[in-house]
């Protein structure tokens, strides 16, 4: 599976910061088999972020897609409504299950508002903005990314019914 890596940070696009984050994921995800094809550092805000979901999901560029950052309170967290702006089909279990595993942790999970959709055949995950938040999310949604991706791919029927 084709993953694209979308980190959302005003100081790290200034050059200002370095990602520590999108290095965690590309690692992780590395490890669980997936094929990093597309990395991006963008700046907070609803259209940077909108433009390149739409642009890696129209084209059929990856399977999954994972931002990190800007899923907070911060006037310039927009990560969530840029996502849901361009996903055709909400897929809320992700995010509530991020949230439930995050809350076992910390009790600030609950102020993470990351939300996940699918738009054509490309799911879009947010993650937190943190390295420690994205190693405890994507651990545990790790364990059923893969079936859910499989389904949507069309490479795995759906469970027993
Ligand atoms: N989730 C996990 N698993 N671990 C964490 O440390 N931090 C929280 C939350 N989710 C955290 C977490 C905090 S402190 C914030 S403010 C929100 O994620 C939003 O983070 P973001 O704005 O960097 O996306």
């Amino acid at each position: 599976m084709r993953v694209a890596i979308i980190t959302l940070s005003d100081s790290g696009y200034a050059g200002q910061r370095t990602d520590e984050s999108g290095p965690v994921i590309r690692e992780m995800m590395e490890q669980a088999g997936y094929t990093v094809v597309h990395t991006a550092l963008l700046p907070d805000g609803i259209e940077p972020l909108a433009g390149e979901l739409r642009r890696l999901c129209d084209d059929d560029l990856a399977d999954l897609i994972l931002t990190t950052g800007g899923t907070g309170f911060s006037p310039t967290d927009l990560t969530p409504e840029a996502t849901l702006a361009v996903t055709e089909r909400a897929a809320p279990g992700i995010a509530e299950a991020m949230r439930w595993q995050s809350l076992q942790i910390t009790p600030r999970a609950m102020l993470s508002r990351a939300a996940a959709g699918i738009r054509k055949g490309t799911l879009i995950v947010n993650l937190p903005g943190s390295p420690k938040a994205v190693r405890e999310c994507l651990q545990f949604l790790l364990s059923s990314l893969g079936h859910g991706l499989e389904i949507l791919r069309g490479t795995a029927g759906n469970c027993a019914r």
